[in-house]
């Protein structure tokens, strides 16, 4: 059976959601395969919204930082239109640092907003940090969202918008004619549509030759008190590790990076990595109860940029390989591709990001 759309969407993730609502809210007609929609990166994150934490650089950190600022304006429309809160939370992001070396680190040149505290200022900012950890950076713009909470938000608007949502259909190949692809086969039958874009995440290399590879991040959360004041109201990122207490008092403790292909499964290494570290950067979490663990995959590229904008084929469009940022630039993503899909319109921003970058 042929069946037929304008755009469609090969991935239900955070980009693939957010780009599908995007476009219906443009007025375009969209379809949204997906192989499994909690399969995606999207569940599996902890929702940092982290460009300066993470330290990106340029051409990266435009691309973060215009994400970040469009956070408010794009959960508050995402609200408007299901009723549901996405859990967007601006509560700044403090780095803690083991090792401070007070010329480099204090001098260390930072983008935008941020302020070092030295050792006595970083434990009064946040009572209960490790006695190992020497000062760090504070920054009052990153944030977070509940990813869990984003999901379903994005799920639901993309419902409300008509957007079809397929889940269980496996792409087969892409079939191409000139320099147009012509349809694609399915577990289901075949599609044809005007545009088609691609947001496989970690899975995109087994459909098109890209150079993305799954980094599997083990993740879990403890309980923490539910009383006011919390005791964590800000994330806490680590040398290696970040705790990112919710509203409700759970902490997500995130995350181990390896390269084991998509090897599934909670390792009892990964998990006591991620706990010692954990403990040793917040010491009273050790006794809070584990509630949850699981793991997920981030498409990590070569250089650690994502892939956006046009490809080899007319009506293909690549938004893949966000790697460690995907629920940062999901925003960002959306409406640049949008703009290039509705109006033929590269924005500067996009540039440094395509696929070329890699043709040798
Ligand atoms: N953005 C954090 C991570 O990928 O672990």
């Amino acid at each position: 059976m042929t069946f037929c759309t304008d755009i469609l969407i090969i991935g239900g993730g955070a980009i693939g959601l957010a780009t599908a609502v995007d476009l219906a809210l443009r007025g375009a007609t969209v379809t949204v395969l997906s192989r499994n929609f909690s399969q995606a990166a999207l569940h599996a994150a902890a929702g940092m919204l982290a460009p300066q934490a993470e330290q990106l650089v340029s051409p990266l950190l435009d691309l973060g930082l215009r994400s970040r600022d469009l956070y408010p304006h794009w959960t508050a429309q995402l609200t408007a239109l299901t009723g549901l809160d996405c859990g967007y939370w601006p509560c700044g992001i403090l780095a803690p640092v083991e090792t401070a070396n007070p010329v480099t680190d204090y001098t260390a040149q930072r983008i935008g907003e941020s302020q070092w505290l030295d050792q006595a200022e970083i434990q009064a900012h946040q009572p209960g940090l490790g006695a190992q950890v020497r000062g760090g950076w504070w920054y009052p713009l990153d944030g977070q969202v509940d990813n869990q909470s984003l999901a379903i938000v994005l799920k639901t608007a993309a419902e409300r918008l008509g957007i079809h949502l397929l889940e269980g259909e496996s792409v087969h190949s892409f079939h191409y004619q000139g320099d147009r692809i012509s349809q694609l086969t399915t577990t289901a039958g075949t599609w044809q549509a005007q545009t088609y874009i691609l947001a496989t995440g970690a899975w995109s290399a087994e459909l098109l030759p890209v150079p993305i590879v799954p980094c599997k991040g083990q993740m879990l959360a403890v309980q923490g008190p539910t009383e006011a004041p919390l005791p964590l109201n800000q994330v806490i990122f680590g040398q290696q590790t970040y705790l990112v207490p919710r509203r409700s008092g759970k902490v997500v403790i995130g995350a181990t990076s390896e390269y084991v292909g998509l090897r599934a499964g909670n390792t009892p290494a990964g998990m006591q990595a991620l706990l010692a570290r954990a403990i040793s950067l917040y010491p009273p979490l050790q006794d809070w109860p584990i509630v949850d663990f699981w793991w997920g995959f981030r498409p990590a590229t070569p250089d650690g940029l994502p892939i956006l904008g046009t490809s080899n084929y007319k009506n293909l469009i690549l938004a893949t390989g966000h790697y460690r940022n995907g629920i940062l630039l999901a925003p960002v993503t959306a409406q640049l591709i949008a703009d290039l899909v509705v109006q033929q319109r590269v924005d500067p921003l996009l540039i440094p990001f395509h696929w070329q970058r890699f043709a040798t």
